[in-house]
């Protein structure tokens, strides 16, 4: 029997209660594929911090390097936000991803049929279907750039910067180029190239790295008119390729779109398919504890664990196809609507196991 091991960071808010539902369903499906999974659980975030005084303690880093893949729930919460920038909880969440060199990160946004009047969009806009993958660079920009304080004529300044060398744009463009050949072939790539530096390198070496897709299509957009075609239009997009801050800006703008951010899942890919897999939304500690999260992102990530790490894609596939279901007939209070069965999380991840 083919055997993984899995490093589980649950986090904070309703990282935990999230993730037991997420190893629920991976455990019922495994059991149906035969594949046995190991899991060993370390701190992450504000619970690291509790536990061991930082973020990211170095056995957590050793756990993930010796294991599969990573399953995170999330990271920070009010507790910690009085902590000095470089301690607090999301300061974990960036060194995991850069420790792994977690450097693809793709945020699918689809909208599931069931959930198409949740959208804030209207009918027309959003048409039948909506499948936007969004490929975001995760190890380097402005998140990991050079930053600081100083004061000059007592008047205080802060700085961020950003930076992008050639290899590391080449080497996500490939990733984006790669996932557009396996979809609709259309690549849109995101900058701010009228205006910076990085984004004038990063648009000449998309281009050159596109001599080597001559199947996809290649447009560039600006960030700010992207961020207004998301609304305006969003069925334009296949793949969106973009730096480290558009693309966590733009994910959440194209979460919503589809419906709820407790719905979308992401995979954060580094060599040999080694990956660490989280939903895109946050802790959301005001309801922490009150059973009322949506596990669906979290449940969903390890669908593309099983795809993009274990090698097995029926397996993902089948928890797609339940999730789809389930949402025909029980919501959790993010996505209720009436006619369906008002679910908590744990009844969410019981209902997702009886389907597969
Ligand atoms: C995300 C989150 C993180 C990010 C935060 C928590 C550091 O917003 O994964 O999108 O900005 O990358
Ligand atoms: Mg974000």
């Amino acid at each position: 029997m083919k055997t993984y091991q899995i490093t589980v960071l649950k986090g904070d808010g309703i990282g935990p209660e999230i993730v037991d539902q997420a190893i629920k369903v991976l455990n019922k499906v495994t059991e149906k594929y035969h594949v046995r999974i190991n899991y060993q659980e370390e701190y992450i975030g504000g619970a690291a911090i509790d536990a061991t005084g930082i973020p990211l303690p170095q056995q957590t880093i050793d756990a993930c390097q010796a294991s599969d893949a990573v399953l995170l729930g999330a990271v920070g919460g009010p507790k910690w936000d009085s902590m000095p920038g470089n301690r607090r909880p999301e300061t974990g969440l960036l060194g995991i991803r850069s420790a792994l060199g977690l450097y693809a990160n793709l945020r699918p946004a689809v909208i599931f049929e069931p959930l198409r009047s949740a959208s804030p969009l209207k009918e027309e806009i959003i048409g039948d279907a909506l499948d936007i993958l969004v490929v975001r660079e995760l190890t380097g920009g402005i998140y990991f750039g050079q930053r600081g304080r100083n004061t000059v004529d007592s008047v205080e300044s802060a700085y961020d910067t950003e930076r992008y060398s050639v290899t590391e744009v080449e080497r996500i463009a490939h990733i984006g180029f790669e996932m557009a050949q396996k979809r609709n072939k259309s690549l849109c790539s995101v900058d701010k190239a009228n205006v910076l530096e990085s984004s004038r390198l990063w648009r000449e070496t998309v281009i050159r790295v596109s001599q080597e897709y001559p199947d996809v299509a290649l447009e560039h957009m600006y960030v700010d008119n992207c961020a207004m075609q998301l609304v305006r239009n969003p069925k334009q997009f296949d793949v969106i390729l973009t730096s480290n801050i558009f693309g966590d800006i733009l994910s959440d703008e194209a979460s919503m779109i589809s419906g709820s951010i407790g719905m979308l899942a992401s995979a954060s890919l580094g060599k040999n398919q080694f990956g660490l897999y989280e939903p895109i939304h946050g802790s959301a500690p005001d309801i922490a504890g009150t059973g009322k999260a949506n596990p669906l992102a979290t449940i969903l990530s390890v669908a593309m664990m099983l795809r993009y790490t274990l090698g097995e894609p029926q397996a993902a596939k089948a928890i797609e196809t339940a999730v789809a279901e389930v949402l025909t007939k029980a919501r959790t209070p993010d996505i209720y609507t009436e006619g369906t069965q008002l679910v908590n999380c744990s009844e969410m991840g019981d209902l997702v196991c009886e389907l597969l």
